[in-house]
């Protein structure tokens, strides 16, 4: 069963009428539950399965949506739920949200952190995973050793991964070295499976620690490992106008 509600919430929270104004057309005989009219208040509807109808017209509510910024840790699926009963990044966010369903916008590997949107709205994760919006997605990968000029340029340029896909160009550059690791901050659009990993391998690199810092202009700026936020307004309208 469902979430149940007074009727007049449910007129109220579908936007037709405030909750007052509900009451008074539920009086006047204007509401109909499942075929039959209703005079009384206060009875109760199940969201989703009792049919309501004002002056004719059939009443839905509609879902709320949510849009969520993860910080991801290391140890945690990209799935709603793990085949191996590992620990989900769904986990992380049902704890404060209940049981609303959300969904991924994509994946970030078990081995990788940081930013990771949250949502349960197609259209929204269209917008932000289909190749064809060229969403870039930023990330910092430390790379084991030292990278040559010739290897960030061939980032830059694209390298052949995946038998023989060739990468978009890149923006890549060398942020730091130190204690025998290089810190390369690199931008891509695509979003194959393992790509930044598979990027370096391919010029002789290997990553030992990666991070997504930002998906087009969606920063993750200060967000603690393991927390999220809503995004804001300003957020959603720019994923949503790509
Ligand atoms: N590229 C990778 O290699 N891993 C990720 O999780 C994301 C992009």
């Amino acid at each position: 069963m469902g979430e149940t509600v007074r009727l007049q919430k449910f007129i109220a929270m579908s936007g037709i009428a405030s909750r007052r104004a509900a009451e008074t057309m539920i009086g006047e005989g204007r509401v109909a539950v499942n075929g039959k009219k209703v005079t009384e208040q206060g009875i109760k509807v199940e969201i989703g399965a009792d049919n309501v109808v004002v002056d004719g017209e059939p009443v839905k509510i509609k879902n709320k949506n949510y849009y969520i910024m993860l910080n991801k840790p290391i140890g945690y699926v990209s799935t709603v739920s793990d085949q191996f009963d590992r620990p989900t990044v769904v986990d992380l966010v049902k704890k404060d949200l209940g049981n609303v369903r959300i969904f991924p916008v994509g994946r970030l590997d078990y081995d990788t952190e940081g930013l990771l949107l949250l949502t349960n709205d197609g259209d929204f994760t269209y917008k932000v995973t289909h190749p064809k919006f060229h969403m870039d997605k930023t990330y910092i990968a430390v790379v084991k050793g030292g990278m040559t000029v010739s290897g960030i340029n061939k980032l830059r340029n694209g390298v052949y991964i995946d038998d023989g896909f060739k990468t978009s160009p890149a923006q890549a550059e060398i942020i730091d070295a130190y204690d025998g690791h290089t810190y390369v901050k690199i931008t891509i659009h695509e979003g194959k499976n393992r790509q930044v990993r598979k990027m370096f391998e391919a010029v002789g690199n290997t990553v030992v620690g990666l991070q997504r810092i930002k998906i087009g202009n969606v920063e993750l700026g200060n967000l603690p490992l393991g927390r999220w936020r809503h995004l804001t307004s300003h957020e959603i309208g720019y994923m949503q106008g790509k």
